[in-house]
C-alpha cells in the first residue's frame, strides 16, 4: 500500500525536477518532452474515465449544490455496471491495489459522486460484511535516530485480534485530487449509511473501513469521532 508514495521519494530523488500532477496523480520530469507528451496522454484518459454521461433511470441517492450521488447495483443495466468497474479500476490504479478482487461482487454497491460538470469527483465501494478487526491506535514509536519521517507515517497498522460485528465494508473510498477536502468523502459516508440498509441508518461501529491508506485512516478516524 506505501508503493505509491516511495515511489514518488524516489523518483524526487533520482529525477531531479519530478512533479506530481494533483489531478491524474502522474509522476514526470516537466524538463523532459517525452515525458511530457506521455503525462498528456495519460492525463486525457484519466480525465474522460471519469467522464459521466449518465442514462436514464439513474439511481440518485442525494443532491447538493455542487453535485450529486449515484448508487449503481450489480444487478443494473449492462452500461452501468460497467461505468462501476471502470471507475474502480482508476481508482484502483491510483490506490496502486493490483487486481483486489471484490469478495462478492453480487453484493457490491458502488457510490458515485457526480460534479455539475459531470465528472465523478469520488466513488465509494461498499460491500456486506458480517465482522470487522479495530485498528488499534499506534504505540507512541520512539523515532528511531536517521529514520525518515515519512517512512514512520506508513507503519503497519494494529489490529485486535477480536472480530466485532460490522454491516458494510467500505473497500475503497477515492476523492478526485482537485475535489479533497470539500466534503465529498463524508458525504457519501453519510448517504452509504442511509441507503445501505434499508430501512436503517448505520452507525460508524456498523461500518468498517478495509486496510486503510494514511489519507483513509487520517478521514475514517475524524469521521468516526464526529
Ligand atoms: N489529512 C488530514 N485530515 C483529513 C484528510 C487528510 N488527507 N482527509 C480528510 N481529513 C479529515 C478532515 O478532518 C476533514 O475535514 P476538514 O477538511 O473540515 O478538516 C474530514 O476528514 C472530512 O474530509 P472530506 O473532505 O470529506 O474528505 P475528502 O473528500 O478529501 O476525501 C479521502 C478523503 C477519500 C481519503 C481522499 O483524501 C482520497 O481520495 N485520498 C486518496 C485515496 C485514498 O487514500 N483513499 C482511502 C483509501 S482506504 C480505503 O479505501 C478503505
Ligand atoms: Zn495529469
Amino acid at each position: 500500500r506505501c508503493s505509491r508514495d516511495q515511489m514518488i521519494i524516489d523518483a524526487g530523488q533520482k529525477h531531479f525536477g519530478a512533479v506530481v500532477c494533483k489531478s491524474c496523480g502522474m509522476i514526470y520530469t516537466a524538463a523532459s518532452p517525452e515525458d511530457e507528451a506521455q503525462h498528456v496522454q495519460h492525463h486525457e484518459r484519466f480525465l474522460e474515465g471519469l467522464r459521466y454521461v449518465g442514462w436514464k433511470k439513474e439511481r440518485v441517492v442525494a443532491e447538493f449544490w455542487d453535485g450529486k450521488i449515484v448508487l449503481i447495483l450489480p444487478a443494473d443495466p449492462k452500461y452501468a455496471v460497467k461505468k462501476a468497474e471502470d471507475v474502480r479500476e482508476i481508482v484502483d490504479n491510483e490506490l496502486g491495489f493490483k487486481q483486489v478482487a471484490l469478495s462478492c461482487p453480487a453484493k457490491t454497491k458502488t457510490y458515485l459522486f457526480v460534479s455539475n460538470e459531470k465528472m465523478i469527483v469520488g466513488c465509494l465501494v461498499a460491500e456486506s460484511i458480517k465482522q470487522a478487526f479495530r485498528v488499534l491506535a499506534e504505540p507512541v514509536a520512539a523515532q528511531s535516530p536517521g529514520q525518515d519521517p515519512l517512512q514512520q507515517q506508513h507503519r503497519a497498522w494494529r489490529c485486535s485480534t477480536q472480530p466485532e460485528p460490522a454491516v458494510c465494508g467500505v473497500s475503497r473510498i477515492w476523492v478526485f485530487g482537485l475535489a479533497r477536502r470539500k466534503g465529498v468523502a463524508r458525504r457519501m459516508v453519510d448517504v452509504v449509511r442511509s441507503t445501505f440498509m434499508y430501512g436503517s441508518y448505520l452507525s460508524t461501529e456498523e461500518i468498517a473501513f478495509s486496510d486503510p491508506t494514511p489519507d483513509g485512516k487520517l478521514f475514517a478516524t475524524k469521521y468516526c469521532q464526529t
